[in-house]
């Protein structure tokens, strides 16, 4: 059954723009020097916290029918076992907003960050950690459920783990795929157990999955079979586990890569944006096309450039579109495109240098956020469906 109105948004993380969420892993690990690559912090971020009107604003004036945004764990339950009202109500505030301006919500539970109490008990290397967030999960859904449309329980649970316990370029800092299996063996069971929860109050429960175009750097059988390889690692075996406990994917899009053996055939051949990741937007139709497989509704929960000359960002965004165009006149389950990001902010160990806002982070509107409101403007119609 079609979605009778296609999700045109953009999405956020708290941490990375809120400012003040002093009491999480993050804000401890940003205090380290070399951890943030240009001494920055979140500590400000964009100031969404006290100026979330602000952005809601924004999204009504690029037309914008939907946002992506994530509640913080650590301000929902700031010590073990004890939930803080008035954070639940600053993010109720939001989203009765939201609902008075027609734009639908999509609420992220963990993108990342960790309350300071758990982060000392090992986080997700902890085993009780999946009973702890399922327990958070229960407590926002039954007091937000009646004013969220879509329920996502993990943000990238694979880039996580990456990031965070194999390159340890990302809080916590751990260097073991040993520790980085069983992270993901618990977050995977956290997605389980609060999917059941989020389940009892809402019918739209999905995860987000980072994933990526790998392909093979060249004709090499032995090519084909690493990029394989690495497709399964990434996202295939998470598809595989998961399928059963989404109502939808989350899927995040950024970039093509290629593996294998040998000379790499293609190398030349890619724009790179300021992050150096090689842009390849018919890359989205190819990993839409890749995950309708499982036969589930399909959202692409951030798909964004890092360009602070936003002169790549238009370009990019109507290749977006085209790809979107694509997938939805060949029947496959798109139901949404969320636009990575609003705003500048803290990309994580890079800082404020990576760019990846339709406006800056003093809400500055670039040129491009005209561009994804033109389009949106022209698609609408077209993607929406009355079937
Ligand atoms: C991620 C996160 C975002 C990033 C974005 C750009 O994929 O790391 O979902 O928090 O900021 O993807 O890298």
């Amino acid at each position: 059954m079609r979605n009778k109105t296609f999700l045109f948004g953009s999405a956020t993380a708290a941490h990375q723009i809120e400012g003040g969420n002093t009491n999480c892993d993050w804000h401890k690990w940003e205090q380290i020097p070399g951890h943030i690559k240009d001494g920055s912090t979140a500590e400000i971020a964009c100031d969404s916290w006290n100026k979330w009107q602000e952005d809601i604003k924004l999204l009504k004036e690029m037309g914008q029918n939907a946002y992506r945004f994530s509640i913080e764990w650590a301000r929902i339950e700031p010590r073990k076992g004890e939930f803080d009202d008035k954070a639940i109500r600053h993010y109720r505030n939001i989203l009765l907003e939201l609902r008075k301006a027609g734009i639908a919500s999509m609420v992220t539970l963990f993108h990342f960050t960790l309350p300071l109490w758990l982060a000392r008990e090992g986080g997700f290397e902890s085993s009780s950690s999946a009973k702890y967030f399922a327990r958070y999960a229960e407590r926002v859904a039954n007091d937000l459920s009646d004013v969220v449309d879509h329920w996502v329980t993990l943000n990238e649970p694979n880039v996580y783990a990456y990031m965070g316990y194999v390159r340890g370029e990302w809080c916590p800092g751990r260097k073991s795929v040993f520790c980085a299996l069983r992270v993901l063996s618990n977050l995977i069971s956290a997605h389980t157990k609060a999917s059941l929860v989020l389940h009892r109050y809402s019918s739209s429960v999905g995860i987000v999955i980072n994933v990526s175009a790998f392909r093979a750097k060249n004709y090499l059988p032995l090519s084909h079979a690493i990029a394989w390889c690495v497709r399964m690692i990434n996202h295939g075996v998470l598809f595989a586990l998961l399928h059963k406990r989404v109502d939808f994917w989350g899927i995040n899009y950024y970039f093509i890569e290629h593996f294998g053996i040998g000379f790499n055939i293609y190398h030349k051949q890619y724009p790179i944006s300021d992050y150096g990741w090689k842009i390849y937007q018919n890359g989205l139709y190819e990993v839409i096309a890749e995950c309708s497989r499982w036969k589930k509704p399909i959202y692409i929960t951030e798909n964004g450039v890092a360009d602070n000359r936003d002169v790549v960002r238009r370009t990019f965004l109507k290749e977006a579109f085209f790809s979107l165009e694509r997938a939805i006149t060949e029947g496959f389950p798109i139901r949404g495109y969320f636009h990575w990001s609003l705003l500048d902010n803290l990309e994580w160990n890079q800082g404020y240098k990576m760019k990846f806002g339709l406006c800056t982070r003093d809400r500055k509107m670039r040129k491009s956020a005209s561009v994804y409101s033109e389009l949106i403007h022209g698609y609408s119609t077209k993607f929406s469906s009355s079937d």
